[in-house]
């Protein structure tokens, strides 16, 4: 079956891992043609974040879209182009799965966990006011709606990956409202699915029991601001932003990015580590139905690591992107 993906590949090493990735998924045999769209207007100046509303429609259009780093100028101008794409599209689920990749060093082993963050609402609303000089006031905002529709969409991945357990994290001993409403509406959700175990865990602890224990975790479940910060503190356990990959999802639309920046100090000097992108793509096979393909494009990246002869320079290697990109293709099990 052809797919017809839209391709917003970004600014700094961008372009240089996205034209890896398409690369890769051209050799895996799966067919898809790509529309290719800048996601700004103006990409000549990371100040003018204006989001190209040509590349909202593309994916819209496409319903899917595989996306590079994207530049955001830091205290004060507008807001991220990334932010915006995911507002827009109302892609309220971020899937961030955490694996150990053999070959990369890490601080645990048998790691195997996958994070579902409610992407649109909690202390991310953009509801920030100075109440009086000297006083501000954010406001966090939990909806049964939004609550119901992450819990449905974390349940129902459960049920066709084969996931067992799902832990909601949350704060609702404290913030016994919002977080209690957000625990509410989960429990409505996992009355259906008997099948998959459920337990709720609160935030601190669930923190320092990523840190004693990671093996115990199988699906985490998280509001917005939780979600976030414990993603990054999973990502940690496995070797890093580099290693692993995220998806914005949504009813109509999905993106797929890696989770790190445009890295302006390698950019355009081959250097850069197409694996976070290449790994958000295989999340991408599989949403698209491509399971055969995405299992080998797996199994070809844990040969290259395993070997481990072919460690771009972020992970203490020489080898240069292209040379990375000719490693995974030669490891490519036939279909
Ligand atoms: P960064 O992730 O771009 O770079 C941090 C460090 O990691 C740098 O030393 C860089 O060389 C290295 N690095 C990152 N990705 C790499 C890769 N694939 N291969 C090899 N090395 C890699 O973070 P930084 O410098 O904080 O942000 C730079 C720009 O990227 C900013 O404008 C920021 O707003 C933007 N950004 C965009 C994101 C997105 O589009 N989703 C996410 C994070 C940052």
């Amino acid at each position: 079956m052809r797919h017809k993906v839209t391709l917003i590949a970004g600014e700094g090493i961008g372009p240089e891992v996205a034209s890896a990735t398409r690369r890769i998924l051209e050799a895996s045999g799966v067919l898809i043609d790509w529309e290719e769209i800048a996601g700004r207007t103006d990409s000549s100046s990371e100040q003018g974040q204006v989001i190209n509303q040509a590349a909202v429609e593309s994916v819209r259009r496409n319903h899917v879209a595989l996306k590079g780093p994207m530049a955001t100028a830091i205290a004060g101008g507008a807001p991220s182009v990334n932010v915006a794409l995911r507002k827009t599209l109302d892609l309220y689920a971020n899937l961030r799965p955490v694996k150990n990749l053999p070959g990369v060093s890490s601080r645990y082993d048998n790691i195997d966990i996958v994070l579902v963050r409610e992407n649109t609402e909690d202390l991310y609303s953009g509801l920030e006011h100075e109440v009086v000089p000297g006083v501000v006031e954010s406001i966090k905002i939990i909806t049964e709606r939004a609550s119901t529709r992450i819990a449905r969409f974390a349940f129902e991945y459960a049920r066709k990956f084969g996931r067992k357990k799902i832990h909601a994290i949350h704060k609702a001993n404290i913030m016994k409202l919002s977080d209690g409403l957000f625990l509410k509406s989960i429990r409505a959700v996992a009355e259906h699915h008997k099948e998959i175990e459920y337990k709720e865990m609160i935030v601190d602890n669930a923190c320092m029991q990523m840190v004693l224990n990671p093996q115990q975790f199988d699906m985490l479940l998280l509001p917005n601001l939780y979600g976030d910060v414990m993603s990054d503190l999973a990502a940690g356990l496995v070797g890093g932003l580099g290693v692993v990959p995220s998806a914005n999802i949504g009813d109509e639309s999905a993106m797929f990015e890696a989770v790190h920046g445009t890295a302006p100090d390698i950019a355009g000097k081959g250097l850069a580590n197409p694996t976070a992108l290449l790994m958000s793509s295989i999340l991408m096979l599989d949403h698209l139905g491509e399971r055969s393909a995405a299992r080998r494009i797996e199994a070809a990246l844990e040969t290259v690591y395993r070997e481990g002869k072919n460690h771009t320079k972020d992970l203490g290697g020489h080898t240069t992107t292209q040379q990375f990109t000719d490693a995974l293709i030669a490891a490519l099990p036939k279909p």
